[in-house]
């Protein structure tokens, strides 16, 4: 049986996967903190994206730019003027919300009159008394330095794609790869988003990994299909995502951001319903195009083999690690029954898994058995790095703790392991048990 949303923030907040920001002082709406294994799962997710994407390619560059931009980067991206969702407020409850939520098949240019038309109930205090529609701007503002007034305004950045199209002349300037290629990067990103929502599906701060893939525009189609393609294979293959639970939805022109030509959002089966899971747009030349006329530096490209130089187009796939962790967490999550007995399966992808072993000896009291263990646990620690120990409950009870991190295998001491140097290796997902040497481990 799959798992519904409160199963999967059960079992995230139960095992020290992921906590509600500032828990102890009450929270901080959209706001996360992962703990041990939501770290590592993370940390995993992040690792197999950035060596699928930047460090098995040629054509792929990473790059880190700062969180706090200048802030002509928001002026000449667009974003200070057009970075805004529609807000209404309640006249009754002073509730704040995004119009576009609370009407089904909305999208976020709708309008009071088509708002109202809808006699929408305040979802908190039931009445009906809007405000009208009014844009917010969900850049967190910030000063920087120690003069608070409007020429110290910055902003925390609300995508990692602009520190890359900042940085796009750096790059070419330095190592001039050849075009088409692809910046990469992950990093934080903040959005002062009007209702936080679905556990990490909508965060104030989030962690994006962006793609700008700059290339000849007459070739836009086909680098759109090669990346949307890719993207399918990275979901599935890497990520261990149900095909099934995946879609494309082609973005209207009107509901298209304000920078793109064509999108494709990826949208994927969560719990809670069928939300985005990431974006492909084709960006054209509209970021290095303006940052062009605002820093008065070039940002064309000279062919290598000859030909005019030009301002290079580029397409974006944008992907939220938060959304793609609740969609890993969500094809994992399983409830078996077998002989009246109940299991809770986290079936992560063997490479995703917070821990790929748990050594364990059969029995706590036995000295010779915890020795032995302890041998067997410092092979594989240096070996594998992501291995625990678990000594707690009876064998049974490990299992199931295990099982419901997502330990791929177990493996467990006992006294025959003394005599012959072999050790019980346990699946997680077919409760299976072998014997097997240790030095094949
Ligand atoms: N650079 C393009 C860009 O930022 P976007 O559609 O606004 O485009 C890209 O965001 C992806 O970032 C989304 O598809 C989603 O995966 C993730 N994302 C955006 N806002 C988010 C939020 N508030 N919380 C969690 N993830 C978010």
């Amino acid at each position: 049986m799959a798992g519904k949303m409160e199963d999967i923030v059960s079992l995230c907040k139960r095992r020290g996967f992921i906590w509600q920001g500032s828990d102890v002082y009450g929270g901080m709406a959209g706001t996360w903190d992962y703990g041990p294994l939501g770290v590592a799962l993370k940390r995993r997710i992040m690792n197999t994206w950035w060596n699928y994407w930047v460090e098995s390619r040629d054509d792929m560059y990473g790059v880190d730019a700062a969180i706090i931009m200048n802030p002509k980067t928001w002026e000449a991206s667009g974003h200070t003027a057009t970075f805004a969702d529609p807000l209404v407020e309640c006249g009754e409850c002073h509730g704040r919300f995004r119009a576009d939520k609370l009407v089904e098949g909305a999208n976020e240019s709708i309008s009071t009159e088509e708002f109202k038309s809808h006699n929408v109930k305040c979802p908190t205090c039931g009445k009906v008394n809007w405000s009208d529609i009014r844009k917010f701007n969900m850049m967190f503002q910030t000063h920087v330095g120690p003069v608070d007034d409007d020429s110290s305004i910055a902003y925390l950045r609300p995508e990692t794609a602009q520190g890359i199209f900042t940085n796009y002349k750096n790059v070419v300037d330095t190592i001039y790869p050849d075009l088409p290629f692809g910046l990469a990067q992950q990093g934080k990103a903040f959005r002062n988003e009007i209702s936080p929502r679905d556990f990490v599906l909508r965060d104030r701060e989030c962690e994006q990994m962006e793609i700008e893939y700059f290339i000849d525009p007459s070739t836009w189609e086909e680098n759109f299909k090669m990346l949307h393609e890719q993207y399918h294979k990275f979901l599935t293959e890497e990520m261990g995502l149900d095909a099934e639970k995946i879609h494309d939805f082609e973005v209207a022109p009107e509901d298209r951001a304000h920078y793109s030509k064509h999108t494709i959002d990826i949208m994927f089966d969560y719990p809670n319903g069928q939300e985005e899971l990431m974006g492909l747009a084709y960006r054209t030349d509209f970021d290095l195009g303006n940052i062009q006329k605002a820093s008065n530096k070039s940002m064309e490209y000279i062919p290598k083999g000859g030909g005019d130089r030009f301002v290079p187009h580029v397409i974006e796939p944008s992907i939220g690690v938060e959304r793609l962790l609740l969609a890993v967490l969500s094809c994992a999550y399983r409830e078996e029954e077998k002989d009246g007995k109940k299991r809770t399966i986290l079936a992560l992808p063997e490479h995703l898994a917070p821990y790929r072993f748990c050594v364990s000896p059969l029995l706590k009291n036995k000295p010779e058995l915890v020795a032995k263990a302890r041998e067997v646990y410092d092979l594989l620690r240096k070996k594998y790095g992501n291995v625990t120990w678990d000594d707690s409950g009876n064998i049974g009870k490990r299992y199931l703790k295990q099982d419901e991190i997502g330990t791929p295998k177990c493996v467990v001491v006992d006294f025959d392991s003394l005599e012959d140097d072999s050790v019980t290796i346990r699946d997680r997902d077919t409760t299976e048990q072998v014997r097997v040497k240790i030095a094949e481990l």
